[in-house]
């Protein structure tokens, strides 16, 4: 089980998101893939939003929450995840139904890339909340360089 970063210890970096790996059962009929809370998610799922339809060269996301923690899923096809903390970046190419990229509130990130039907499901932490989000990356980066 994956513990919530302690954010008076601990800068969050983009090292601390983290690709989980979900059971599968592989089945000629067709695969299965489960969540259960309290054993694969390192929070208690307050929200689940999903984001299709995106059309070709769109991006999504660009944001950080001050608060809220997230997995975000491939449920089908695939997009780049890009993190930045301020200091250093990294995408994360998210292409299979069971895997979920752990990413800790007061990270930068971006949704890109996105293929032809591609359907990014999220778990969110909390209710949607607009005074969360952090939509400038300048007052992001203030506020990072604040914690260092
Ligand atoms: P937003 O998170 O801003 O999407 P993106 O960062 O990809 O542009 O969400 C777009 C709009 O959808 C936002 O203005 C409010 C609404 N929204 C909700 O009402 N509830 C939600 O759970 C989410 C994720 C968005």
């Amino acid at each position: 089980m994956l513990k919530k970063i302690n954010k008076q210890q601990h800068v969050t970096s983009v090292y601390d998101a983290s690709l989980i790996r979900f059971p599968r059962f592989l089945d000629p009929r067709g695969n299965l893939t489960f969540i259960e809370q309290e054993r694969h998610i390192p929070f208690k799922i307050a929200r689940v939003y999903w984001i299709y339809d995106v059309p070709g060269g769109a991006r999504r996301g660009a944001h950080a929450f001050r608060e809220q923690c997230e997995v975000i899923i491939a449920l089908s096809g695939s997009f780049d995840v890009m993190l930045d903390d301020g200091s250093a970046q990294k995408i994360v190419h998210l292409n299979r139904p069971y895997h979920g990229l752990y990413v800790p509130n007061m990270i930068w990130r971006r949704m890109q890339n996105f293929s032809t039907n591609a359907v990014a499901y999220v778990l969110a932490e909390h209710p949607y909340k607009e005074t969360d989000y952090i939509r400038e990356y300048r007052e992001y980066t203030e506020l990072m360089q604040g914690e260092r």
